[in-house]
């Protein structure tokens, strides 16, 4: 598939056919998949859709990576994102960057739906132009090799069920490339084996009717005007996820977002919502998911799966720079020995 985008001539081949499938359904979906996944794209902090609970609590993570980078000294960050859809993430990441004193903000985010990027330059257009900012979007496929030099990313994302496309045969090659790249830390979000059910490119409610089918990792989904779609569809559990990032990086963390607020919340788009006691029930959701969000039994019942991955201890301390890089010499009784 070659595709051209304004000034830029991009090739992209795909894995396979499985590929241009995906494309086509994010391309068909367009502003509908931001509006679904983001809310107003206006309102980066809103967080106020239906995965809010979860999109919040990767934030929280991001921005504590941002503020942790930050302490160290560093003024420059280089991010990448795989699958970054309408660039809600990286924008979100440069504002805050920016706002944290970072001088020098290197983003690229890259996707195989054309539609999304375009959207994504577009609402990036003026963060993209502000001094010390390079923002960048791209079509790309997961699949190539990726352009950044080894070691070299301090933040690598692939969130919100960017890998639940991947033929699970290429996982472990699309990791080790990751791996390859992320100097400090990488984060991905997957759809788990028992979150409720989805169809991806737009509300569950805008579906006339869907089949998941966990045996051959495929979603057939018929939507309300009729039109249809079929996508690969891996759902993990968290071992498996575990065991698949495992051989390429150290891993910080896996817990489940979202166990119950999607389920039990008191939203008036699937339960009757009484404002009252909304926020005290919302503050109880989330001492339970505190609870329970690393817990064998419950992860695997999560919306997402939060995997938070970073270099391998070894390798960290072999590319640490040399501060000798002569040997001190050693002297005895005042001369060289
Ligand atoms: C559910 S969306 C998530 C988008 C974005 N990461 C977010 O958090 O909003 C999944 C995205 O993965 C992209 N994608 C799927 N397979 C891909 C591939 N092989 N290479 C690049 N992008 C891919 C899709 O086009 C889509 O934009």
């Amino acid at each position: 598939m070659s595709t051209s985008i304004g000034r830029r001539l991009t090739t992209v081949r795909t894995h396979d056919g499985a590929g241009r499938a995906i494309a086509t359904a994010y391309n068909q979906a367009g502003d509908k998949y931001l509006a679904y996944a983001d809310g107003d794209p206006g309102q980066l902090y809103a967080f106020d859709g239906q995965y809010a609970h979860g999109d919040r609590c990767i934030w929280e993570l991001l921005d504590t990576e941002l503020q942790a980078l930050r302490a160290t000294g560093a003024t420059s960050i280089r991010v990448l994102d795989l699958g970054c859809g309408p660039g809600t993430w990286l924008r979100r990441i440069v504002t805050r960057a920016r706002a944290l004193g970072f001088d020098s903000i290197s983003a690229r985010g890259f996707d195989i739906a054309d539609t999304q990027v375009r959207r994504a330059r577009e609402l990036a257009a003026d963060l993209s132009n502000l001094p010390g900012v390079h923002l960048s979007f791209e079509i790309g496929d997961i699949f190539e090799p990726l352009a950044e030099a080894d070691a070299s990313v301090d933040l690598c994302l692939c969130l919100c069920g960017v890998l639940n496309h991947i033929p699970t045969s290429s996982l472990s090659a699309v990791l080790a490339e990751i791996a390859r790249v992320t100097a400090g830390c990488f984060v991905t979000t997957v759809r788990a084996a028992g979150s409720t059910p989805t169809v991806y490119v737009d509300a569950i409610e805008q579906a006339r009717r869907f089949r998941q089918d966990n045996r051959t990792n495929r979603l057939d989904v018929e939507f309300q005007d009729g039109h249809r779609v079929s996508l690969n569809s891996h759902l993990f559990s968290a071992a498996e996820l575990r065991s698949l990032v495992a051989p390429h990086l150290d891993i910080d963390d896996i817990r489940g977002l979202d166990l119950f607020h999607g389920r039990f919340a008191a939203d008036p788009r699937w339960n009757p919502r009484d404002a009252e006691t909304h926020s005290q029930f919302s503050g109880e959701l989330d001492q339970l998911e505190r609870t329970y969000c690393r817990d064998t039994e419950f992860i695997d019942h999560a919306t997402h799966l939060l995997l938070v991955g970073r270099r391998r201890k070894a390798l960290r301390v072999r590319e640490q720079p040399k501060i000798f890089a002569i040997a001190p010499t050693p002297y005895r009784r005042g001369r060289a020995v």
